[in-house]
């Protein structure tokens, strides 16, 4: 019998790799031994040349930046075109590099599959070559270190939980507020006095948490949301809320009840 021949693999795989919000401590093992797995490294910035906050986290973790380390071009803005033509850039440079046959680490502030540039990333690499395997590694979230820094819970026993972007605007925040006991603004600086007004409004500022650059030198926490009025917080900030005053609906315990019943004819 013949032995089956191996075909070699034509595109090296995209990996993406969640670093954490900025504590190197956060990387975790798995993402720790992609980026010392001999991948090469490719890392987000907002412009050519410009710091990438991504790669802070990796240098500030005591890694050498690899030479051959590649910047991806993913520009701040909401002109459809200027952001297509980046995508299309950033998505054609990827596929190049896997060409290579090596496989390559893509540097994730956070977790790769929240509100992050990765899994679009890969969505637009696969477009272009469906066969292209992805591994996403998981990481912390901003508003999860967000939580721990501020010491305050997300969500106990059967409270609800909302994450948001911010953008969205205070209508829907308003609404949101009526059905999750926590809800977690992202992207919350070009709406922030917007939302502490209606903060104040519903009663809520001294439940609310300010959390920026969680993790990074920079880091602030502020319990004193309202003190935040007028100024022109970072970019990587977000706004914990906590609405205590919150009405709840009846809870169907079905599954509990039924858990319970199994438990008793157990000890019977
Ligand atoms: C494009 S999203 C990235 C989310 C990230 N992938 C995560 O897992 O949290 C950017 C938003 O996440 C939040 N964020 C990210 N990093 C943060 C940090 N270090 N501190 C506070 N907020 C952060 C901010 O709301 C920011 O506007």
């Amino acid at each position: 019998m013949n032995a089956p021949t191996l075909t070699p693999r034509r595109f090296g795989r995209l990996i993406g790799v969640s670093l954490g919000p900025g504590d190197p401590d956060l990387i975790t093992r798995r993402g720790w031994a992609a980026l010392q797995s001999g991948a090469r490294w490719a890392y987000p910035v907002k412009r050519a040349e410009e710091s990438s906050y991504a790669l802070d986290i990796a240098r500030r973790g005591g890694l050498a930046v690899p030479d051959d380390a590649v910047e991806l071009v993913f520009p701040m803005t909401r002109d459809a075109i200027t952001l297509a033509k980046a995508w299309a850039r950033a998505a054609a440079q990827t596929l190049q590099l896997l060409a290579e046959g090596r496989d390559l680490a893509f540097l994730v502030e956070g977790d790769a599959s929240t509100y992050s540039t990765f899994r679009h990333l890969a969505r637009a690499v696969r477009e272009l070559a469906p066969e292209v395997e992805v591994d996403t590694i998981p990481g912390v979230s901003s508003f999860a270190a967000a939580a721990a820094v501020a010491d305050l819970a997300l969500a106990e026993e059967d409270e609800t939980m909302a994450v948001i972007p911010a953008a969205y605007g205070t209508a829907v925040i308003d609404h949101l507020l009526d059905e999750f006991d926590t809800v977690v603004l992202m992207k919350v600086k070009p709406l922030l006095d917007e939302v502490l007004d209606l903060l104040a409004r519903r009663g809520l500022l001294a439940s609310s948490c300010f959390v920026e650059k969680v993790g990074a030198p920079k880091q602030r926490v502020v319990h004193d949301v309202a003190s935040l009025r007028g100024e022109k917080v970072n970019y990587l900030s977000l706004l914990l809320v906590q609405n205590p005053k919150r009405q709840r609906g009846e809870l169907r315990r079905g599954c509990r009840k039924r858990a319970e019943q199994q438990a008793v004819t157990a000890v019977s």
